[in-house]
């Protein structure tokens, strides 16, 4: 009974804010065009249900399918509009891309940190964009390569002979060559630390916002306090020393001149590591998977990597054939379906409005497995990429000025282990391999399981 009331009062109360919603749109003098075509469900729950409870790209294909490349939609209590064309992908993000806020749930941003660089627009995100693209220039990395491959031969080290969960090692050597970044060498001292309290944090990214004790988002809550505590740590020890010592991220966002406060650096120290692991990490799991599924490939890849002896930076821009392994990971895998944007203000877009305050979805997805823009597009091809993919098709990284800053290191350190695991290792995949997690990042079933071993 209770909750027949409640449900009756929560349709009262949603039909009354659509009216005065619509009615306000009205008032202001709203752009007097129609929505995209499309459905928006049942009140606030929407077509929630229809996208979680099966693989998203379902609901994305057959909507595009009824509608067409723009249509609305209604997912946790949000009003979407949904873009799979690359023009209205590119409109979005790079030519229109002051209409289009960058939005994440409110949890996430008292996670990681409110100053991070994801949250904003204008001058503050304008001034972090430059400080990270600085550190992470293929000028500013080149230096790394040793140190990354000395990450790489442990990690693969410590994999001989076991059954491992590929997804969850290489969370570690993600982890590992972020810290590297940020901090550069001398802070492994710290990286335990880091470790434990980045761990408990992350369990909390996608839990409810309730900070009571005994909840995850609390337990997360504390370990964020934690890991704030340690970086100020760092940062006083930072300051005690010579300052020319440091070329990393760290030093970037510590010059005077910038003017940010420990907060604004803690906040954005956290924000990259977010950006950095988990991305990353599942890339190498799918070329892992697909390396394993198709021999020929692996083969041509493992000849690549045996002409090369000692590697360099030099050797890591001379690798065509495995560079084409990872752009086919990138586009068949599409890791990041689709990002989110907020219209700031009414839009008008090929003669639909989007409102102010709706969601706007680019779905890379589905601009990576549309027919016309890579022909038998579920096909793990890498020799597509030896004729480069038309303008606004392959977005992997994203477009415009939220883009990726981190992609060249992305690729350097996928590169630096792909050379070490193909020139001594050989792997096979345990268990079944046909379904994929969305958590929220696409990744094989259970974290693909694999035994590896020294050749
Ligand atoms: C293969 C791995 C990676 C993929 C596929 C990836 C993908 C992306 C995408 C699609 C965006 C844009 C999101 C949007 O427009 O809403 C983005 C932003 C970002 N990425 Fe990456 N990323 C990867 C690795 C990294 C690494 C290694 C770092 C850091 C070292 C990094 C740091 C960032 C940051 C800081 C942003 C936010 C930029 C801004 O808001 O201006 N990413 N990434």
């Amino acid at each position: 009974m209770a909750f027949v009331t409640f449900a009756i009062l929560f349709f009262l109360f949603t039909v009354i804010s659509s009216f005065f919603l619509f009615k306000s749109a009205a008032e202001s003098g709203r752009i007097n065009l129609p929505l995209p075509p499309g459905t928006l469900g049942w009140p606030y729950i929407g077509e929630t249900f229809q996208l979680y409870s099966q693989n998203p790209s379902v609901f994305f294909t057959s909507k595009v399918k009824k509608y067409g490349s723009i249509f609305k939609t209604h997912i946790l209590g949000c009003r979407c509009v949904m873009v799979s064309s690359p023009a209205a992908a590119k409109l979005v993000l790079v030519t229109k891309s002051h209409l289009f806020k960058p939005t994440f749930p409110a949890s996430k941003e008292r996670m990681i940190g409110k100053q991070a660089i994801f949250f904003h627009q204008g001058d503050y995100h304008f001034k972090l964009r430059r400080l990270v693209l600085r550190a992470f220039t293929p000028e500013s990395i080149k230096h790394m390569v040793s140190d990354i491959e000395s990450i790489a031969v442990d990690a693969l080290k410590s994999w001989e002979n076991r059954l491992i969960n590929t997804f969850q090692e290489m969370k570690i050597f993600t982890f590992n060559v972020a810290l590297l970044s940020i901090l550069g060498k001398d802070e492994v001292v710290n990286r335990e630390d880091l470790k434990r309290c980045y761990y408990i944090l992350e369990k909390g990214y996608n839990s409810m916002p309730i900070n009571l004790p005994g909840t995850l988002f609390h337990k997360s809550m504390k370990a964020r306090k934690e890991l704030a505590q340690i970086l100020a740590k760092i940062l006083s020890g930072r300051r005690e020393m010579n300052k020319d010592q440091h070329n990393d991220l760290l030093a970037s966002f510590m010059e005077d001149k910038e003017g940010l406060t420990d907060e604004q650096i803690a906040d954005n120290m956290i924000g990259v590591i977010f950006a950095a692991r988990d991305t990353t990490a599942s890339v190498l799991t799918w070329i892992i998977k697909y390396l394993a599924e198709n021999p020929t490939v692996l083969q041509s890849v493992t000849e690549e990597q045996e002409a090369i002896k000692t590697l360099s930076w030099a050797d890591t821009k001379k690798m065509p054939i495995t560079s084409r392994v990872i752009q086919e990971t990138l586009r068949v895998a599409s890791i990041l379906s689709f990002t989110f944007r907020e219209a700031v203000q009414d839009v008008e877009f090929e003669g639909y409005l989007i409102p102010k305050g709706w969601k706007v979805l680019p779905l890379f997805r589905n601009i990576h497995h549309s027919a016309d823009n890579f022909p038998d597009p579920e096909k793990f091809d890498p020799s597509r990429f030896q004729v480069a993919p038309k303008a606004n098709t392959f977005m992997p990284f994203g477009s415009g000025i939220h883009s990726c800053p981190g992609n060249e290191l992305a690729k350097l350190e996928i590169l630096v282990l792909l050379h070490h695991l193909t020139t001594k290792y050989r792997w096979s995949v345990v268990g079944p391999q046909t379904e994929i997690q969305y958590a929220p990042f696409a990744l094989p079933q259970n974290g693909l399981p694999i035994k590896l071993s020294l050749k």
